[in-house]
């Protein structure tokens, strides 16, 4: 087993040969790529290892669609809207291809993995040649010869499910960077897709994910967000040798990390050690994003997330006891199969109680293959909507409710953004425990750590001045 978790050497100095081959040909062509991601986080971090390995071919990254000659859609399929807005996406490029015969078009991600899906878009989209899964990144050099030699190829393989370590990646925040502590997903929340479409838990070796830090550290980058489906089960696939709690301990002291982050956090498992680190660690984050998914038991067992409500709570209640500045963001589903009205005043009062500082909310979308899409008692669209509309304004008012408690707060914000809209450039960046708020300020701090003092609340956003530099 233990062999067959990494994608051996000699496959990735093959890739690398091809690679060179292809980089030869292309020089001197002056070829552009432009990747459009779509879905989480994991595709984000997935996108910048595809960019790095078309730099390695000899692409540039170009600024729109229309000037590139490789055109890459990373695709997400948790909820059903994606797909519409992929085939119009992959549509309106016929034109384009028309005029410029020798461009590639080519579809990756989450919803090439579904069934039967890679075959259907090649049927139905000659202008696509390109397709590719998940867990074939690191064959990008062979795929692209093959496509330049005039195939059209669908790559989606899973069997092996094996860790491409060592990739390029091309990163364009030069301040902040993702790094995956784990793939895929063992928990079968029964409305999800994604153990499907990404494969079973693997976690990466704890050096392999702090090298990865340091040099991220090394290039100037002061804030790092661990990536994984569920990181507090990380290492439970029994081929780490570390527990979540002890990997944070041992990535937080890479020197010059100012902010360490991680997410999502599945709260079966948050357990009394990871909330000890928390505590502890001097930068590791004071924010914990903790899907919810609903706040009555019945339907979160339906849900099968193995937690209730009141185990929930008192995660939170802990947490606060121990870190007073913690801020909690969720996720929630309404409308999941069978929720009855006093179900969804159950998720009402749990967002009632806890005060989250923010909550992705979403109508429950069947997911063909899941076991939730089969169960007979479907709640009808209209009403999805009326609850999805209740649970937005009450967190609207829980948002602003949350706010007041910043007035006259000061701290450290890490300088993000910047708008120019108004008379004065208006800087916005976050606090360590996600807060953001936005202040006057000279965009030359972008990237910069600056002392903020909020002034005033607005609806949705704090606005401050800078205390000093
Ligand atoms: N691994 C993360 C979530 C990844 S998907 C976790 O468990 O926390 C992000 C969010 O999409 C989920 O938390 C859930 O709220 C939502 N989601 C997933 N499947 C969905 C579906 N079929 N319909 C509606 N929302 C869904
Ligand atoms: Fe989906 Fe559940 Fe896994 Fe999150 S933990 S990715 S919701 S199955
Ligand atoms: Fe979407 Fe895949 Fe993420 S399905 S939510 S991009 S893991």
């Amino acid at each position: 087993m233990a062999e067959n978790r990494y994608i051996s050497q000699s496959e990735l100095e093959r890739q690398k040969r091809i690679a060179d081959t292809v980089y030869r040909e292309n020089s001197g062509r002056d070829l552009t790529f432009f990747v459009e991601t779509f879905g989480c986080q994991m595709n984000v971090r997935d996108s910048e290892t595809i960019k790095g390995e078309l730099v390695e071919l000899g692409y540039a990254e170009a600024f729109s669609k229309e000037e590139a000659d490789l055109i890459l859609f990373n695709t997400c399929c948790v909820r059903d809207h994606a797909e519409k807005r992929l085939m119009g996406n992959i549509g309106a490029l016929k034109e384009l291809k028309d005029a410029k015969p020798g461009m590639i078009i080519g579809i990756c991600g989450c919803m090439m993995q579904q069934e039967g899906m890679a075959k259907k878009l090649l049927k139905r989209f000659p202008h696509v040649s390109l397709i590719f899964g998940t867990n074939v990144l690191y064959r990008l050099p062979e795929m692209l010869q093959s496509v330049m030699n005039g195939e059209r190829i669908a790559v989606t393989d899973r069997a092996e499910d094996a860790i491409a370590e060592g990739l390029p990646q091309l990163r364009d925040n030069p301040r902040s960077a993702f790094v995956n502590i784990m793939y895929g997903c063992n928990n079968f929340c029964s409305y999800c897709i994604v153990p499907y479409v990404r494969g079973r838990e693997r976690s990466r070796t704890p050096k392999d994910i702090r090298d990865e830090v340091v040099s991220l550290v090394k290039s100037g980058i002061t804030e790092i967000t661990l990536l994984g489906q569920n990181v507090n089960s990380y290492g439970n696939d029994g081929t780490a040798q570390m527990t979540f709690a002890q990997l944070l301990t041992y990535v937080s002291d890479v020197p010059g990390l100012k902010r360490l982050r991680f997410m999502s956090s599945h709260p079966k498992d948050l357990n009394d050690d990871v909330m000890k680190a928390i505590a502890a660690l001097p930068n590791v984050c004071h924010h914990v994003h903790l899907p919810v998914q609903s706040g009555n038991d019945e339907v979160l067992k339906k849900m099968n997330r193995r937690y209730t409500r009141e185990r929930y709570l008192s995660i939170i209640r802990k947490l606060r006891e121990t870190v007073p500045d913690i801020e909690f963001t969720t996720d929630i589903i309404v409308g999941f199969p069978g929720e009855t009205e006093e179900a969804f005043l159950d998720t009402m009062s749990l967002v009632e109680e806890v005060g989250f500082a923010a909550a992705f909310t979403f109508a429950y979308s069947p997911r063909q293959g899941t076991v939730a899409a089969k169960s007979p008692d479907q709640i009808p669209e209209a009403v999805k909507k009326r609850r999805l509309q209740e649970l937005n304004a009450l967190q609207a008012k829980k948002t602003v409710e949350n706010n007041q408690k910043y007035l006259g707060f000061e701290g450290e914000v890490l300088v993000e953004g910047c708008d120019m809209r108004g008379e004065d450039a208006m800087l916005y960046g976050k606090y360590q425990n996600f807060k953001m708020v936005y202040f006057p300020g000279d965009p030359s701090l972008m990237n910069r750590y600056v002392n903020v003092r909020v002034l005033k609340t607005n609806k949705n956003s704090l606005l401050g001045e800078m205390i000093d530099e």
